[in-house]
């Protein structure tokens, strides 16, 4: 089955924020964000923008009627500066005008002083002056200071990733409307309604039940609108809940980039120790989190982290910390793997260095070190591991030997043009780590036409997800799928949502749209057994037929939905699902955080030109774990999206603030991401064949965010490809590995012409 919303996007009649009719009266709002990254704001110049024709108000933080609050896990974020800024684009102040011009030409005229005070962008610094978000934590297995001393090698680095711009193609947006006796009704493109609300309710003083946060679907997530789509939607509602009147704001391109977060930087150090063998023995990391200037989901991410340290290797001794360190950028925030994909960076910068350091490949550690089932993870839950059977797979499947023959051969003829190969294996943990956020509920009406409508608080945001709900509803009731129609997320039905995120939506709300259609499906056999005086156990609903002892009968699906619907039996339910079995225990950092985890391994290669330092993907060849997939279309769909999301982030998305704190590579002009002629010439995917069971939806694995890590497999060929010009290239672990970094790699120069990633010089941007 087809996307359901395939059609309506390649016809441009999807609706997003910016496409609902507007309401007579519509005001239009614009922040004005911080020029500078730090400072005490001494004062406010309003005037001019308030005399500018067309505005209407402008709001600042003294006009919240709430709390001046929107941290979501730690109450640190201000939703308007109050007296001092922590991060450029901060927002201070809120135009409300008759047009969107004139909000922004408005904001443009507001002026403010500010005593700049000192900036940090580093999160090591952050770290060395004592700014954290929270206290480091540490994940252990085994006895690792013990096992060091057992080790034939170790191996010593550091890795460092830089953050990632989501660039969802709809930028952040809200439309808050209001309704009688102070309600309002809040378009938001959000991942997290609930989350949206409380924001609101919080902000505004007022409680909930006040506020409808409605989701028609996003143009892109990938975790940027799991948090910070709150901002956008307190900021409309406190505008339409002063003023009684709709306002509505969509982000421009480059205030979106400017303002909200990105994907987390991380510098870590590592330490791996191996037996004589390669196998395993130790293993230590230090991770340094760049968090920005607020909470916002850092310690979680940071969490996610930890969880992902080992990957999808055994290691029996294990120290990993992590540091969650503020620095003065915008909150960073949810980006596609959530922590998860630095995190396995390390561990394979750490497997590519001791490979160089003991002349051996990569892939020969790799594959001694894949985790098996009844393997322990640093956080006490045992592996159920498909990892060496995806490699294995992999191996036969895309003929790895002669794969790595033809790129040495390749390679010895050709002096200036490289090939470079390597695989990638990976394991994530499907739940959201925090066990209480592991339940969804659905709503499902069956009409008395026989026509369904579902609800649930799963966000359509691309990914499919509607598409997946309606055949779940299709499936139970064994009715054809157009029969099926799914509502938008609305926290009027669905109530206290978690957020749309850790590729969880599909299980969650699926399995809460099963439970809710077996109840009815159950009733409407009782009435059938009725009507046919039979037992219910005699009864079967079939392919839209009512089957008694498996026969046809006069009854079918109408007809008995009619038949329910005039006994005064109910044709709607409201179910509720929570993850069994999912628990975690913080004091010990030790429990069985997730339902599953999902498998794979890519073999990737690249082609560099050595003259120029540019390169090409050549292939991504993976075998995937998809379980059983109940949408292959859509699966393939997000596996491709998230290989390139990966390969762009490990190679051409390059995140440059200067050391003002202030974002560079602001637009699409200086911030490079994947296109056409950056994508992989070929992608091949082969699901594994496996019978494993699991707690997935029709045991359907979750596909959202675990494939961005194939994308880390082209960084590690990339680097392969510049070793086979020059086996001495000094190349560290520094990702992404944009072509001037390959340039410099390829010829390392005794004094590098470019020093510090946050440091750029000029000429440096305008090459981009
Ligand atoms: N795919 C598309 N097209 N757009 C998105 O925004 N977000 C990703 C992934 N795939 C995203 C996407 C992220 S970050 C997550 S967590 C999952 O989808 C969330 O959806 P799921 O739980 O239904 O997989
Ligand atoms: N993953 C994604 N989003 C989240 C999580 C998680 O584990 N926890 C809170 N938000
Ligand atoms: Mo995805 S980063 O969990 O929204």
């Amino acid at each position: 089955m087809k996307n359901i919303d395939s059609g309506n996007h390649t016809t441009g009649r999807s609706i997003y924020v910016d496409d609902i009719p507007l309401v007579a009266g519509t005001l239009f709002g614009a922040a004005f964000g911080s020029p500078v990254a730090h400072g005490h704001i001494e004062h406010l110049h309003l005037a001019d923008a308030a005399a500018h024709p067309g505005v209407v108000r402008i709001f600042t933080y003294q006009d919240i009627t709430g709390e001046n609050q929107i941290g979501g896990i730690i109450p640190d974020e201000p939703l308007l500066a109050e007296h001092v800024v922590d991060f450029c684009g901060m927002p201070i102040a809120f135009v409300v005008a008759t047009s969107e011009a004139a909000a922004h030409a408005a904001v443009r005229k507001i002026k403010v002083d500010i005593t700049p005070l000192p900036v940090i962008t580093d999160p090591r610094e952050a770290h060395a002056q004592g700014e954290l978000i929270v206290p480091p934590r540490t994940f252990r297995l085994g006895d690792p200071d013990a096992a060091w001393s057992q080790c034939a090698h170790i191996i010593e680095g550091r890795a460092d990733s830089n953050g990632q711009e989501h660039l969802y193609i709809e930028t952040q947006a809200a439309y808050a409307i209001p309704e009688e006796n102070e309600g309002l009704k809040i378009y938001s493109s959000t991942q997290s309604p609930t989350a949206s609300q409380r924001a609101a309710s919080r902000v505004l003083g007022v409680p909930m039940h006040q506020l409808e946060v409605d989701v028609i679907r996003l143009g892109g997530g990938f975790g940027g609108k799991e948090d910070q789509a709150n901002a956008w939607v307190a900021l409309v509602a406190l505008a339409a809940h002063i003023l009684r009147k709709p306002v509505k704001y969509v982000l421009h391109r480059m205030e979106d980039m400017a303002m909200t977060g990105k994907r987390h930087p991380y510098s870590t150090d590592f330490r791996l120790g191996l037996d004589k063998d390669l196998k395993f023995v130790a293993f230590e990391a230090d991770y340094y989190q760049n968090a920005g200037a607020a909470a916002d989901l850092s310690p979680a991410i940071m969490e996610r982290t930890l969880f992902h340290a080992t990957s999808t290797y055994f290691v029996p001794n294990v120290r990993a910390t992590a540091y969650s360190c503020r620095t003065h950028l915008p909150p960073n925030t949810a980006f596609r793997g959530f922590g998860g994909p630095q995190a396995k960076f390390v561990m394979e910068s750490a497997i590519n260095q001791a490979a160089e350091q003991l002349g051996v490949e990569a892939e020969v550690i790799q594959k001694k070190n894949l985790n098996k089932t009844g393997d322990e993870f640093p956080y006490g839950q045992k592996a159920v591991s498909e990892a060496r059977a995806c490699w294995t797979r992999a191996e036969e499947l895309y003929n790895l030997e002669t794969l790595k023959k033809e790129v040495a051969s390749f390679n010895a003829q050709s002096p200036m043009v490289k090939k470079g190969l390597a695989l990638m294996p990976i394991c994530f943990g499907i739940s959201f780590t925090n066990t209480s956020m592991n339940q969804a509920r659905a709503l499902v009406h069956v009409y008395y036409d026989g026509s369904v409508k579902v609800s649930t608080g799963a966000v359509e945001m691309g990914q499919g997800v509607n598409t997946k709900m309606l055949q779940v509803a299709a499936r139970v009731l064994s009715i054809s799928p157009d029969k099926v129609r799914l509502q938008t997320t609305s926290t009027n039905r669905i109530a206290n949502t978690s957020p749309t995120a850790a590729s969880a939506a599909a299980d969650l709300n699926g399995k809460a749209v099963q439970l809710a259609c077996e109840a009815i499906a159950g009733r409407l056999r009782e009435v059938a057994a009725l009507e046919l005086n039979a037992t219910v156990d005699a009864i079967e609903l079939k392919n839209e037929q009512v089957l008694l002892h498996g026969k046809p009968t006069e009854l079918d699906w109408k007809k008995l939905v009619t038949a329910t619907f005039l006994r005064r039996v109910s044709l709607s339910e409201h179910a509720h699902y929570a993850t069994p079995d999912v628990h975690f225990d913080k004091r010990t950092e030790k429990g069985h955080p997730f339902a599953y985890h999902v498998y794979g391994t890519s073999i990737n290669t690249v082609t560099v030109d050595c003259l120029r330092g540019t390169y090409t993907v050549d292939a991504v060849r993976a075998v995937h774990d998809y379980g059983q997939s109940m949408n292959p279309a859509v699966d393939r769909g997000q596996i491709e999206g998230g290989i390139v999301q990966g390969i762009g982030w490990m190679t051409m998305e390059e995140l440059l603030y200067d050391k003002t704190g202030r974002l560079r590579s602001n637009t699409l002009s200086t911030y490079k991401v994947p296109d056409l002629y950056s994508v992989p010439a070929e992608i091949a995917i082969e699901p594994l064949q496996t019978d494993t069971d699991n707690l997935a939806i029709f045991r359907s694995k979750a596909v959202g965010e675990p494939p961005l890590m194939y994308g880390i497999g082209t960084y590690f060929a990339l680097r392969n490809a510049i070793k086979a010009f020059n086996p001495t290239s000094p190349v560290g672990f520094d990702a992404p590995m944009t072509p001037e970094k390959v340039l410099l790699a390829l010829y390392p120069q005794p004094t590098p012409a470019v020093t510090e990633p946050h440091e750029p010089s000029l000429s440096r941007l305008a090459t981009h």
